[in-house]
């Protein structure tokens, strides 16, 4: 069912210091600073030839990161992004194997305006599992 490995999330206190982490110890192309505040983080883009690094900073005082962040004071990786054909098809199938769909289990807007669900950890081997629709459905109802 999953497909693509589409991104590896990773958690910072501080942007700046990661942005330099990456793009100047490391070495890579890292894309501009984007806020969103409607999921609580900024986020910064770093393209791989076979995959992403997305950098998470907490943005606003509620910021679903700031507890992971807390208990992980350097950072570290938050979750890992999967890409599904149809994220409808493969929510009701994990569902019906007993797996946890966080929040209310309606897939929201994610970092790149495609479909996503995350996944309870406790089910997923501990690691947190962002869901992505592949490509938006030509016919989708969104
Ligand atoms: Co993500």
């Amino acid at each position: 069912m999953i497909g693509r490995l589409n991104h590896v999330a990773i958690a910072v206190a501080d942007m700046e210091t990661a942005i330099g982490v990456y793009r100047d110890t490391l070495g890579a192309k890292v894309s501009d600073a984007v806020g969103q505040p409607e999921h609580g983080v900024t986020t910064v883009f770093i393209d791989l030839p076979n995959t992403k690094i997305e950098l998470l900073e907490p943005l606003g005082p509620d910021s679903p990161i700031a507890k992971f962040l807390e208990r992980n004071p350097s950072g570290g990786i938050h979750h890992i992004c999967y890409e599904v054909d149809d994220i409808i098809a493969a929510r009701d199938r994990l569902l019906s194997q007993g797996a946890r769909v966080l929040g209310d289990g309606k897939p929201k807007r994610g970092a790149h305006g495609l479909p996503v669900l995350f996944l309870h950890p406790k089910d997923f081997c501990g690691t947190l599992v962002e869901l992505e629709q592949a490509s938006r459905d030509p016919g989708g109802q969104e």
